[in-house]
């Protein structure tokens, strides 16, 4: 039976904007912190150097692009890459631009929710890399790899870079990667990377950072709703706060209320009381070891075939394969 008082929502933002905040402890998903302000401050946090992630994923990319090309041709056939959250494409260009000087027969297929950002993404290939065949997709990532369809014996290979696996419980995951996995045929190839467990204080600072682009970052989501959902959050009474667990791996992002208040969202009809010190917790950012990795692969019906890493071993790609 429905429940005929529980409010009805016009869109997954208002929803979950509204469960988080009238839960205990009180959440928000970091996913909607990437409007264009939160897109622009992603940016800022990849070229900020405590932020290792991006420049060792690129090192990893750029030093064994030769090994990479060798598993995703496998024996030079051809292929579609097909790339989950395509961004700018910076790191990705590295393997585009090695594949087409090697003469390796591939299609590129991003696929982005924002379409402005593929737009962008196709014009700078076109200039950068005019033989590269690139057909954007634009979309949520399974509606659009629903979407695909190839005739038998063309082979894929997926990517999932930048650690974006790590926004995702292991629970959430498994659930992703055993969808991937049904996309996936036997001679099909995923590859993903993973940001690794190192020294706490190295993890702390990537995400603690004290220009106070991350502390922006996350108030993002304040932002948003004070803007979308016509609220009067104080993004001064809330400072950012950021713990790493070094057994778990799991390092968890919140906004810490500094006072007692209280904010009004009109979109939602809603009052919130927070109390001081009270928490909400807006992003957790997985760190990885080679047990946790095979777990969730096992877990999801996928079966490690090699993985690739840079010289501090701070972050690792590795490839996958369905398991038979
Ligand atoms: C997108 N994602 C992998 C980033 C991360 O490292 O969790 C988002 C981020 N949050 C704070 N800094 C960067």
């Amino acid at each position: 039976m429905q429940d005929e008082t529980a409010p009805k929502f016009t869109s997954s933002f208002k929803k979950e904007v509204y469960q988080g905040l009238t839960a205990y402890p009180k959440y928000l998903s970091s996913k909607y912190i990437y409007d264009k302000a939160g897109d622009k401050l992603f940016q800022d946090i990849m070229a900020m150097p405590s932020y290792y992630l991006t420049d060792t994923e690129f090192s990893i990319l750029e030093k064994h692009k030769e090994a990479i090309a060798s598993y995703f041709s496998n024996g030079n056939s051809f292929f579609h890459l097909i790339e989950m959250g395509a961004g700018d494409g910076k790191k990705t260009k590295i393997l585009l631009r090695h594949f087409t000087e090697k003469n390796i027969d591939f299609t590129f297929k991003p696929i982005d929710i924002s379409q402005n950002a593929l737009d962008s993404l196709k014009q700078n290939l076109l200039r950068e890399i005019p033989q590269l065949k690139t057909e954007p997709l634009q979309g949520t990532y399974f509606e659009t790899l629903e979407t695909l369809h190839f005739s038998s014996g063309e082979r894929k290979v997926i990517l999932f870079l930048g650690s974006n696996i790590g926004n995702l419980l292991h629970e959430q995951a498994i659930d992703f990667l055993s969808k991937v996995k049904g996309y996936m045929q036997p001679n099909d190839l995923l590859f993903i990377g993973f940001d690794q467990k190192k020294n706490p204080q190295t993890i702390l600072d990537a995400y603690n950072d004290q220009s106070g682009i991350t502390a922006a970052f996350n108030k993002n989501l304040l932002v948003r709703i004070n803007r979308e959902l016509h609220a009067d959050f104080n993004l001064d009474n809330f400072i950012h706060w950021e713990v790493y667990d070094p057994e778990t791996g799991t390092a968890k992002s919140f906004l810490v209320s500094k006072e007692n208040q209280k904010v009004r969202i009109s979109d939602l009809n809603l009052d919130i009381s927070f109390e001081a010190w009270e928490t909400i917790h807006t992003e957790i950012s997985q760190k990885y070891d080679d047990k946790t990795v095979q777990w969730l692969a096992k877990k999801s019906g996928l079966q490690v075939i090699t993985e690739f890493t840079d010289s501090k071993n701070y972050y690792k790609n590795y490839l996958f394969k369905k398991s038979i």
